[in-house]
Order: C-alpha cells, then sequence, then structure tokens
C-alpha cells in the first residue's frame, strides 16, 4: 500500500477539526469537508490561525463538495454525527467518488465498523479509527477491525498513527471497542454500590466517600460519580446502553436503576447543575465545583468507611479479562494502553491485578458472586479462573 500523505477529514466538528490539527501538526497534507459552510470556514480559519511557524499553512485545505474533497486523497477518515443511516449514506458516496486505492475510517465511538463497512462497498479498506476528545491532547487511537479488512490496509493505517505521534491499540469491532466496553460497566457497577451503600445514609455522602476512597487508593483518576457527572449521566446511560443492546441485552450489562433514576430526572451531571452531586453557579470548573450537599455546603469526607475498593477492582479486572477472552484484543497490554491513555486511570487493569493480587481479586470477586445469588454481572470470566500458560506469562513479566 501507498504511504498516507493526503488526509481528507468529513465533519469539521468537535472531533474532526481537532483530527485535522493533529494530522496538520505533523506536515501531513489535510483537507477539511464539512456540510455545514460556516462550521467548516470556522474549524479551517482555527486551525490555521493557531499553526505554528514551522507549519506550512498550505497543507490545510478545506473543500466544499465531497467530490473536490475526495481528490488524490489517501485516508478519509469520517467524523460526522453518530447515526449508522447518516454515516452508510455518506460511505456509499464516497465509495463511488472515492480513487481506488483510497483507505475509508470512521471516528464512530459506538457504531458497527462491520456495517458501515459493507455499506462503503470496500470492505477490504475499510477500519474504525476512534480518536479520542480532545484529539489534540489524547494519544490514543483505537484501530477497529472486522473481518473483511485487508491486512495492507491496517499496516498502513498503523503507519500513519504512528507518523502523526499517536498510540494506537487494536480491537475487533465489538459493542464499546475496549475503553467504554471497560469503563461502562466499571461505571454503572459504582451505581449499584451507591444503591447498596446508601441504605440507612444520604446518597451525596456516600457517593463522596466512595469517590474519595477510589481516588486516594490511586484507583482510578477520579472517582466514579465525579466522573459520571462530568462525562453527562445521560451521556453515560446512552453509551451503557449501545454495550447492552450490543450483547443482546445480556443481564450482565444491565444500567442500574440509580443510573436510570438521575437519567430518567435530568440530573445529567455538571453541565445542568445537578447529578449524583449538586454544584454551584460555575459547574465546568471541579476545583470551584467541590461535591456540595443539599444545602449547599461542602461535602467533608467522613472518617470511616465499609465500602471495599476490591468490590470496584474486581468488577474492571474481570470485564478486562472478558474482553481477552472474546478475542477483542490480541496483546493484553493493548488493554493496560488504552485504559491508561484513553481514561488517564493511573495503571491499567492487569497491572491492577498484579498489585493487588491476582488471587485477592478473583477470590473477592467469587464472594460477590455467591453472596449475590449469582448474579451476572460477577460471574467471573473463565480465563480469570483457569490462567493460561500466556497469562502467567504476562503476569510474571
Ligand atoms: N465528541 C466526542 O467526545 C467524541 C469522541 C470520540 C468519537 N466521537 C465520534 O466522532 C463523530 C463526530 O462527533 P463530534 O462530537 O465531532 O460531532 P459534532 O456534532 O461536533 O460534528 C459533526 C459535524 O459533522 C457535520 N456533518 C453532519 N453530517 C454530515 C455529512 N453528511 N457530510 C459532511 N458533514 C456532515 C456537521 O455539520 C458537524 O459539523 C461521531 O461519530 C462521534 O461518535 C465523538
Amino acid at each position: 500500500m501507498n504511504e498516507i500523505k493526503n488526509i481528507t477529514i468529513i465533519g469539521s466538528g468537535i472531533m474532526g477539526a481537532g483530527i485535522a490539527h493533529s494530522i496538520f501538526k505533523y506536515g501531513l497534507d489535510v483537507t477539511l469537508y464539512d456540510l455545514n459552510a460556516e462550521e467548516l470556514k470556522s474549524s479551517y480559519n482555527t486551525i490555521k490561525s493557531k499553526a505554528r511557524k514551522k507549519m506550512d499553512p498550505h497543507k490545510i485545505h478545506m473543500a466544499t463538495d465531497l467530490e473536490t474533497a475526495l481528490m488524490n486523497c489517501d485516508l478519509v477518515i469520517e467524523a460526522i454525527y453518530e447515526d449508522l443511516q447518516v454515516k452508510c449514506e455518506l460511505f456509499k458516496k464516497i465509495g463511488k467518488l472515492a480513487d481506488e486505492s483510497t483507505i475509508f475510517a470512521t471516528n464512530t465511538s459506538s457504531l458497527s465498523i462491520t456495517k458501515i463497512a459493507q455499506a462503503s462497498g470496500r470492505p477490504g479498506q475499510f477500519l474504525g479509527l476512534h480518536f479520542f476528545n480532545p484529539p489534540l491532547i489524547m494519544r490514543l487511537v483505537e484501530m477497529v477491525i472486522h473481518e473483511g479488512l485487508n491486512p495492507p490496509v491496517l499496516q498502513s493505517a498503523k503507519t500513519f498513527i504512528s507518523a502523526i505521534k499517536k498510540q494506537a491499540v487494536i480491537c475487533r469491532d465489538s459493542p464499546g471497542f475496549i475503553v467504554n466496553r471497560i469503563l461502562l460497566p466499571v461505571i454503572n457497577e459504582a451505581f449499584y454500590i451507591l444503591e447498596k451503600q446508601m441504605i440507612n445514609r444520604g446518597e451525596i455522602e456516600t457517593a463522596n466517600e466512595i469517590d474519595t476512597a477510589i481516588v486516594s487508593e490511586e484507583i482510578l483518576l477520579m472517582g466514579p460519580y465525579n466522573l459520571a457527572d462530568l462525562t453527562g449521566i445521560d451521556t453515560i446511560f446512552h453509551v451503557s446502553n449501545i454495550i447492552y443492546e450490543g450483547f443482546q441485552k445480556n443481564p450482565r450489562y444491565k444500567r442500574s436503576p440509580l443510573l436510570e433514576k438521575h437519567f430518567a430526572a435530568g440530573h445529567y451531571g455538571r453541565k445542568c447543575g445537578r447529578g449524583v452531586y449538586y454544584y454551584g453557579n460555575n459547574a465546568n470548573d471541579p476545583d470551584i465545583n467541590p461535591p456540595l450537599d443539599e444545602k449547599g455546603e461542602r461535602i467533608v469526607p467522613p472518617d470511616t468507611t465499609d465500602f471495599d475498593t476490591l468490590d470496584l477492582i474486581s468488577v474492571i479486572i474481570n470485564e478486562s479479562f472478558r474482553v481477552v477472552e472474546e478475542g477483542i484484543v490480541e496483546d493484553y497490554n493493548d488493554i493496560e494502553l488504552a485504559m491508561e491513555l484513553g481514561t488517564r486511570w493511573p495503571r491499567g487493569p492487569f497491572r491492577m491485578a498484579k498489585e493487588t493480587g491476582l488471587h485477592v481479586v478473583l477470590k473477592h470477586l467469587i464472594q460477590l458472586y455467591e453472596q449475590s445469588g449469582n448474579q451476572p454481572r460477577y460471574e467471573p470470566s473463565s480465563l480469570f479462573t483457569g490462567l493460561t500458560e500466556d497469562l502467567k506469562k504476562f503476569f510474571n513479566k
């Protein structure tokens, strides 16, 4: 395959503009295209105005029609609305207009790569390139592969990702890919835990206690309820639904009633002043928006806790084992990299497992499974219970 030098980005919104900038930064030719002329012009001007002296301003272009946008294009990355039908229709058109050798990629976070690849009419040249927000800062790109993909296309895409100094991880097309697949069940579990722990106690003080424990033990960068409020409980609700539906309503991924309750009440988080916590007037800065109680007073973490961080750790690790067990990744390190770079966790799940002690985690998980009357959420992955030589080697490194 040819080297990727000319890249076209379709959709110049938050992600498209950020991806274009990340590529332009490394001296490759980028063409932006958007149906919305104002959005296109504004993104193009912003990128150009932020170009450093060493960047060649002639390497960023904009096109006002799809045909021109696809001329001499080695790789097209689509970053339009998250709608399967709209994306399929767009790729049907691209499939008819683009050169024979053009590689097609979508930045979808949740839709089936396989379905969009088929719609393009050129599945062999199609893959997912899932950049994270904000693309200029986040180094991770999930490269999503599917059965019909030609190996040289993957190789060219890998070389391209290295050229723009991003870190690629490879995963098979599966709901949530790697990062969301592990993160969403963990946040969901945190809501199940909260519901259980808050009996006879206030929800906010219980959430704050758990958030504080998770952060002070350096398990996650941010406590799960703070993270849910920052991400948006509406977003958490929709993405967890994609995973639940994607796995044919497997009860393992069923949303916690408390998460559903917050969503139904419109408690979407920081952006609307109320999520799990309450927020003051300026809901954007976590430092000036500490967790508040119903009276608007800052919550002081209580001294004692009966929440065991192993309750969450064991779910993180079990889900990670499942991702390997299902063949979504081939390399355990891809899970480590994905979670460290995609969520900025202090350490990936397998390092977490190693440091906590694999047997300690497994014992705790089995206990949760039995005590809960065999809830599918706690059913240990068979890879976890029967560690293969391969995995033992990984853990003994
Ligand atoms: N926002 C995120 O945090 C994030 C993170 C990772 C991936 N994604 C994915 O990236 C994609 C884009 O998300 P976004 O947040 O940048 O959206 P956005 O709404 O900011 O931008 C979408 C842009 O696409 C344009 N558009 C829509 N239909 C078009 C068409 N047919 N042809 C050309 N342009 C068209 C719109 O005018 C708009 O400018 C989605 O698939 C989303 O799931 C988003």
